[in-house]
């Protein structure tokens, strides 16, 4: 196992009603509070009135409309807020979209330059204002991590930013804020957490033996629990399985003693920075060839691991069985729904050696698990 360091500072507060708890939540830091959500679900949702009802003694400002696959143009917006209202204290209510925009909000507010700066150069960010999140949707675990995902649109770049700061120091997780979620969303959602399990359990390292069991853990869980919520979207116990799996997957518990780079994601980031697809549909795209890909001698002792404790899959042959897991993964995402070419989502040929190059100038894929060049990619 390698040396590692794990700090989970974020306070959790899990569970029906937990919504109680948010101006005790946000008083440690202040009373100016900048609201930050996306596109009107948290007011279908009815969540918007009660956060303004039990915030009653604060002075908010809001920013609504940030995008899914968040834009700096709303960050931008978002940092001016901050500065114009001397703000204390960053409220994301809403998805990874949300809380991502938020984490470099924060940073920005501390920032005298164009926060996309913060966003190619994680070395720049310093103090960051305190943030604190009301999660509507189970995928990326930023309501847990310091990571951020933004996008430029005019420059066809998304890129992945972060630093320990950008960890939320509060988080409300209530599974009843997933039941309005549309099946798209669940499936992506999975999908999402599904591949930052994959990414870190795929790895050169293998003497993490708890971390991977770990992983394997989350695995059964989204393959057990997403059919249930795609099926009846008001099921508490998958959503709140689903929910907490999402945040584990990418909190640090589940690489530790592990490392390396990643693979799927940053494949994914050039997909949906050249066509703003999804970033789950696209996971789900890339992971199944991907696997099959790089399946080979050095690799086959993983996947028969993976398809035996994830899939409960037997047989002597070993090719036979990595190959039935891998199978297997494909066929869930297909009925969880999920479009699984990159035609369905209206990838057009011409780009694919421009998203390939970006995909290499952008990431180390050479130290990933199986390193992948241009051609491969
Ligand atoms: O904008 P609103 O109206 O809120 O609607 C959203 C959005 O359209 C909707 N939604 C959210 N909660 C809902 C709901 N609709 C109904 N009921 C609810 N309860 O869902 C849509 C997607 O929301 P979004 O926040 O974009 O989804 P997600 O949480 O999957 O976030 C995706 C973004 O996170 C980045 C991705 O690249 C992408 O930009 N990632 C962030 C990571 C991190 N911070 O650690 C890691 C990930 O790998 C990922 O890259
Ligand atoms: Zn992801």
């Amino acid at each position: 196992m390698n040396n590692f360091k794990f700090h989970a500072r974020t306070d959790i507060r899990f569970g029906r009603d937990q919504i109680i708890n948010l101006p005790g939540l946000l008083t440690a830091y202040g009373k100016n509070v900048l609201l930050v959500y996306g596109g009107g679900s948290i007011k279908k949702l009815g969540l918007y009135g009660q956060i303004i009802d039990l915030l009653k003694g604060f002075s908010i400002v809001e920013l609504p409309g940030v995008e899914p696959n968040p834009r700096i143009t709303s960050v931008r917006e978002g940092v001016r807020l901050c500065k114009q209202h001397k703000i204390d204290v960053v409220l994301a209510v809403g998805g990874g979209s949300c809380i991502d925009a938020a984490k470099v909000i924060a940073g920005g507010a501390f920032y005298d330059g164009d926060p996309w700066d913060l966003v190619v150069d994680p070395s720049k960010i310093d103090e960051v204002l305190p943030i604190v999140t009301v999660l509507t949707l189970a995928a990326t675990g930023s309501e847990m991590n310091g990571n951020a995902v933004i996008s430029n649109m005019e420059t066809k770049e998304k890129f992945g930013t972060g630093s320990p700061n950008f960890i939320p120091m509060a988080s409300i997780l209530d599974p009843t804020y997933l039941f309005t979620l549309p099946k798209t969303q669940t499936a992506a959602g999975t999908a999402d957490i599904m591949s930052h399990v994959y990414e870190q359990y795929f790895q050169k390292d293998d003497e993490a033996y708890l971390s991977d069991c770990l992983c394997e853990s989350i695995l059964k869980t989204c393959i057990k629990y997403c059919p249930v919520a795609l099926e009846n979207p008001k099921d508490y116990e998958a959503r709140s399985n689903l929910m907490w799996a999402s945040t584990l997957a990418l909190n640090g518990l589940v690489c530790a003693g592990k490392g390396g780079a990643w693979t799927c994601h940053p494949i994914e980031h050039e997909l949906s920075a050249f066509y703003d697809i999804t970033h789950g549909v696209g996971l789900a795209i890339v992971t199944p060839s991907w696997m099959r890909y790089i399946l080979r001698e050095k690799t086959l002792h993983k996947f028969c691991n993976y398809a035996r404790n994830v899939w409960d899959f037997e047989g002597e042959d070993s090719m036979e069985l990595a190959t039935k897991g891998i199978d297997a993964t494909e066929n869930f995402f297909k009925e969880c729904g999920i479009p699984m070419t990159l035609k369905e989502v209206a990838i057009e040929d011409k780009s694919i050696h421009d998203m390939a190059v970006a995909t290499t100038n952008h990431n180390d894929m050479e130290s990933c698990y199986v390193g992948l060049s241009t051609e491969d990619i």
